[in-house]
């Protein structure tokens, strides 16, 4: 498989074409005043895995596609090491659009694109499913802290969803390294694949305490 660059701009799929030409002319909330480019997802129809993050920044605004400034360099790194690369997965956010000034996204955003992103997931229907960061994490782990979830895998609908620290916040918090790297580490295995490289002693969190979100799935 050729390694593809978050430079590269990929040819948008078939069962993507409606889906990403709706989001393009979206009008549903104010973010489509002030993006320059809608960001949809990049990555294959028939992808195991699926990473979900927050919102575009700067330069995803200026290229349409998700995870090409910093943070998406650590995510190619991340990827690497756990043998994949993004021709593997498909990568998307909460939100398609720029919030101003990276601020965070807020609510009626979010409820704006969710069907957009409901829509992805059926299309991709992905056995693990990552969430980078804490508004991806909560349409899954509803009040439950970051910090004591990060690595844990759940099952929802028949596939895994496990959350995981946005790649961002290794760049702000370098203690943070070493736990997303551990986390990611985890991503052969749950694919039933042999790890790509021994992975880092692992510093996730102790067990998750039982809390209102049960109803959600089941904690491995
Ligand atoms: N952060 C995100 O959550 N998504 C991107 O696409 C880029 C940075």
């Amino acid at each position: 498989m050729s390694a593809m660059t978050s430079e590269t701009v990929p040819a948008v799929e078939p069962a993507f074409a409606d889906l990403y030409e709706e989001i393009a002319d979206c009008p549903r909330c104010t973010l489509a005043r002030t993006r320059s480019r809608t960001v949809p997802g990049v990555g294959p129809s028939l992808a195991e895995v699926m990473l979900i993050g927050e919102a575009p920044g700067a330069r995803e605004d200026e290229q349409g596609l998700p995870f090409v400034g910093p943070a998406g360099r650590f995510l190619d790194d991340l990827l690497a090491a756990a043998g994949l690369s993004r021709n593997d997965v498909y990568i998307c956010n909460v939100v398609k659009c720029r919030p101003p000034g990276n601020r965070d996204p807020e609510p009626e955003e979010i409820a704006a694109c969710r069907p957009f992103l409901d829509r992805q997931i059926e299309v991709v229907n992905p056995r693990v499913i990552v969430t980078l960061g804490r508004f991806s994490m909560a349409r899954w782990f509803p009040g439950l802290a970051i910090s004591r979830i990060h690595g844990r895998p759940r099952e929802v609908d028949g596939r895994l969803v496990v959350p995981m620290y946005h790649p961002a916040a290794a760049l702000h918090r370098g203690d943070l390294r070493a736990v997303i790297e551990a986390d990611f580490a985890q991503l052969p295995n749950l694919l039933g694949r042999p790890a790509a490289r021994p992975a880092p002693a692992p510093l996730a969190a102790g067990p998750v305490a039982a809390t209102a979100d049960t109803d959600q799935g089941r904690l491995l």
